[in-house]
């Protein structure tokens, strides 16, 4: 059981690192978009560098940039050698369905020694043959399967069971988190890990009748002061 931290921002991850909650990082190319991070590919193995560096042992996930199979190999080669706490992100399949990118997946694990995370993933059998293919993650965008009108939690636990009992060595990550109830629902569904933005963890930990209680606690503290 495991939350990791779905950004690019080093402050962020920096302070959640700090608190002890956090297992990992995750990262994808429209995140870093968000985040500003300029200058190319140089500036993308930089910033992926020194969050690899910061989190160490953790595991910090990096997407390649490209959907072409060749160029993917030589991405998640230079990507890995950024630590070795990373894993690659490599999309199920390309924006046509193009299926080669289970032969990459396959190869950068068992030719390569990449840690892969196969993400983009929307239901369970992607992941099952994912997880087949020799995948380390499986990303399943369980927001977006809701959003989509499906139940992320039972495709959660429906590829639970089945990895469980063919023994894939694949860490299911519950991804695309909407809502603060969605980390434990899918916890409890058997996702061994949810990837988080950091909003939604502030709003974890926070509650407003804490804060009641807390400044209850406080003013009373303070009269007892007096
Ligand atoms: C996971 O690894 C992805 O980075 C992320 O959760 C995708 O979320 P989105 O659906 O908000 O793009």
């Amino acid at each position: 059981m495991a939350i990791f931290i779905d950004t690019g921002n080093v402050e962020e991850i920096q302070k959640y690192l700090r608190m002890g909650i956090l297992r990992g990082v995750t990262t994808n190319p429209t995140i870093l978009l968000k985040e500003g991070v300029t200058g190319g590919w140089e500036s993308i193995k930089k910033r992926m560098g020194d969050i690899a560096e910061m989190i160490a042992p953790l595991p910090l996930s990096v997407e390649v940039t490209t959907n072409d199979p060749d160029d993917m190999i030589t991405e998640a080669i230079e990507l890995s050698k950024l630590g070795n706490n990373i894993a690659v992100k490599i999309t199920v399949h390309g924006p046509q369905g193009e299926t080669e990118n289970m032969r990459v997946i396959h190869e950068l694990e068992t030719v390569h020694d990449v840690r892969v995370n196969v993400t983009a993933m929307m239901s369970a059998q992607q992941c099952l043959l994912a997880a087949m293919a020799g995948a380390t993650y499986v990303s399943i965008f369980c927001g977006r399967v809701n959003n989509m009108g499906y139940d992320s939690c039972n495709e959660v636990a429906r590829l639970r069971r089945l990895l469980d009992e063919y023994d894939l060595k694949a860490q299911i990550i519950a991804a695309s988190t909407r809502e603060i109830l969605n980390v434990v629902e899918w916890l409890d569904a058997g996702a061994h890990i949810v990837t988080v933005t950091p909003n939604l963890i502030e709003g974890m930990i926070v509650h407003p009748y804490t804060k009641e209680t807390v400044q209850m606690f406080l003013d009373d503290g303070a009269k007892l002061k007096l």
